[in-house]
């Protein structure tokens, strides 16, 4: 028996393999997917598993965490820690063969410290902080806090990277992270000690700054089909990953002066029809004027003030329970996409993917 939900929201595999063989096509480079915070929402382990499939060679995660359950769910890849790690997580990075990111002097006694206990060196890459103001060593210091790590043991220098704060738009600092960050690859070059890896580009950087690619791109947005920015849509062949689904729980006819919602925010002026969709803020939608729901291949608004598990929605006509609602994704000729909710709720696209509730399901479409 196939399980049926209220709410749901599916994930399009073959789209998230597809962009990702596009990118490494259009950028000539390798890619690393950005998984981090459950790949944006997605679902990490399915995301990964199709991005690889599409061709990605690293993995990228914020914590520790998500590593672990990367590999406790089979993935093999090289995997890439971006931020802290407990020294437990050291010993088990190590046994895992998860890679780290070397970002001070504190990170390089700790690794140092786990390896010569395992007997087996940390791999590391090395953050360069160019101008994002989180961690990192700064440009001129990469030559010798490199020899440091060499001169303390237990680290292997598998890559160094730098990440880039305003890549989505014309700004003088993209050129002066650039120049900072060329500055430590060419005095590590110089030097015999340029690792294998060094990468810079995110999505944005990816596509806008050719230059940024060096041996790899660390590309989450892209991935999952998501625009650089909210008002450019991405490249031909792209697709949107995610989709989000409804049933219409009730619909209707209420009469004039009837109060609809929270606070009475919304009372019809004549005889309306009203459905009641079973998605909330509660799920990751927002509590915002201008929200709308596709039923019936048209677009229709939200009214009154949104419930914790519940939106009312004006209608032209009755429809049926059970009827299918899109919250996010096309219907008919109409669509409402990620992006078009994070420019009305003026937040980013992660925001909002990364924020829709665990207790809406997840159906993973494997074939197109
Ligand atoms: C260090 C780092 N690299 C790459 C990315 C991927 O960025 P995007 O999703 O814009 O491609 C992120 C995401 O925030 C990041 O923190």
């Amino acid at each position: 028996m196939t399980e049926t939900y209220p709410t749901w929201i599916e994930i399009n595999l073959p789209a998230i393999t597809s962009n990702c063989a596009r990118i490494i096509r259009e950028t000539g480079t390798r890619l690393m997917a950005i998984v981090k915070a459950d790949a944006y929402g997605h679902g990490a382990v399915e995301v990964s598993c199709a991005a690889v499939e599409g061709g990605a060679s690293w993995l990228g995660v914020a914590r520790f965490g998500e590593a672990r359950v990367l590999r406790q769910n089979g993935i093999r890849v090289p995997i890439l820690v971006l931020g802290m790690v407990t020294p437990d997580e050291v010993d088990e990075a190590l046994a895992s063969d998860v890679t780290l990111t070397l970002h001070n002097l504190e990170t390089l006694q700790l690794f140092s410290a786990r390896a010569s206990v395992a007997r087996k060196p940390v791999m590391v890459h090395l953050k360069v902080d160019t101008g994002m103001g989180r961690l990192g060593i700064f440009a001129e210091e990469a030559v010798r806090f490199a020899r440091q790590a060499q001169a303390a043991g237990g680290i292997h220098m598998d890559g160094m990277y730098s990440h880039l704060s305003v890549a989505e738009e014309q700004h003088p600092l993209n050129e002066l992270q650039h120049q900072r960050f060329d500055l430590a690859v060419h005095a590590m070059e110089d030097s015999g000690l340029r690792p294998p890896w060094v990468h810079l580009a995110n999505s944005a950087a990816a596509f806008y700054q050719p230059q940024s690619r060096y041996d790899m791109v660390r590309v989450g947005n892209v991935v999952l089909g998501l625009r650089i920015r909210v008002d450019q849509p991405l490249p031909d062949g792209y697709q949107p990953a995610l989709t989000w689904k409804a049933q219409l729980a009730s619909s209707r006819l209420l009469p004039g002066g009837w109060s609809v919602g929270y606070g009475a925010a919304y009372v019809t002026s004549h005889e309306e029809i009203i459905g009641v969709v079973p998605v909330g803020y509660g799920d990751g939608l927002r509590r915002f004027p201008g929200n709308h729901v596709l039923i019936g291949g048209i677009k229709h608004p939200v009214v009154g003030s949104l419930c914790l598990d519940q939106l009312m929605v004006r209608l032209p006509h009755h429809f049926p329970m059970g009827e299918e609602v899109v919250i996010v994704g096309q219907q008919g000729n109409s669509a409402l996409w990620v992006h078009d909710l994070a420019a009305l709720y003026q937040i980013s696209q992660v925001d909002f993917t990364s924020l829709v509730h665990r207790r809406v399901p997840r159906i993973y479409i494997r074939n197109s």
